[in-house]
């Protein structure tokens, strides 16, 4: 027989296998250190020498698997900023850049999109079609309502609305991409959790606006609000000479954290 820790840390493996293989001990946390001195507060158990490995084994399996959950999963930021850090005015965008909007959609589409009260707000309180509109705000479902008067509410998969962007993140843990379309304090804040980031450089320096939003200290070696540089991976230039719906030239670029 040997001696198992159980830590206040983590969860379920432990609890599952030692209710399987073991006997009835509901632990609420994992974490296991073996063959440690009891400390004040720990849970001993003892366990056959045979389960120590079985369960070893399921933990590394179990903390490799989220591992590469983890690396998998893409956090990605969308956003359309111009060189004098303008992204909205009136709580619209306050440029008339169609194919940007299109790169939006397309790259959006079929992905949770986790976003502020009032760009919710913006785009009619409406959420997106074929997206998991996850709205951050203080205030319940049932406090808004769409361009049709009907009050809103959660619906799995549709609409949700969540009081962090943590939550947010939560909800859609298991899928695999998700993006943050702003605006301002979403943006500073999701920073941290982002390992993407598409932006939409549009190329103006005098673009009237009252929102504004500033990534980057540093713009030549990409260091951001909170001091991780990133690496450029894409870009590509949109010119409004060969089309003149836009209304002004922009560049796309796709950013990732640089390790
Ligand atoms: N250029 C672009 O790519 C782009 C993208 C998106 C939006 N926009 C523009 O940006 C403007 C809207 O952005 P905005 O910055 O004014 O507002 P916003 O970020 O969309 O919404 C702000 C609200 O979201 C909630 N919120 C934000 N951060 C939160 C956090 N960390 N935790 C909990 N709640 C949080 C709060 O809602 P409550 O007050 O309800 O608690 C807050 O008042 C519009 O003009 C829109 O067109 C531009």
């Amino acid at each position: 027989m040997t001696s198992i820790r159980f830590d206040k840390l983590e969860t379920t493996i432990v609890s599952v296998v030692v209710v399987n293989l073991v006997c009835s001990v509901q632990i609420e946390q994992e974490h296991v250190f073996y063959c440690e001195e009891k400390r004040e507060g720990d849970l001993m158990i003892k366990v056959p020498s045979s389960f120590i490995s079985l369960y070893i084994h399921s933990i590394q399996i179990e903390r490799m698997n989220n591992q590469q959950k983890e690396q998998e999963r893409i956090i990605s930021m969308i956003f359309a900023v111009s060189e004098n850090h303008v992204i909205g005015k009136g709580n619209d965008l306050p440029w008339h850049l169609p194919k940007d909007l299109k790169f939006f959609r397309d790259t959006t589409n079929g992905h949770p999109v986790i976003m502020g009260r009032r760009t919710f707000e913006s785009i009619g309180c409406k959420p997106m079609p074929n997206r998991y509109n996850i709205v951050v705000t203080s205030r319940s479902a049932e406090s808004f309502k769409d361009s049709d008067g009907q009050t809103l509410s959660n619906i799995q998969g549709k609409l949700a609305f969540v009081s962090s962007i943590e939550n947010g993140l939560q909800l859609t843990k298991d899928i695999q991409k998700v993006f943050i379309i702003g605006g301002t304090k979403i943006y500073e804040d999701g920073l941290q959790f982002s390992n993407e980031l598409l932006i939409t450089h549009v190329h103006s320096n005098d673009v009237q606006g009252d929102i504004f939003l500033k990534i980057f200290n540093n713009q030549e070696t990409l260091q951001d609000l909170n001091g991780s540089h990133w690496n450029v991976l894409t870009e590509e230039f949109h010119s409004k000479e060969h089309d003149q719906l836009q209304q002004f030239d922009f560049t796309i670029k796709t950013y990732n954290r640089r390790n």
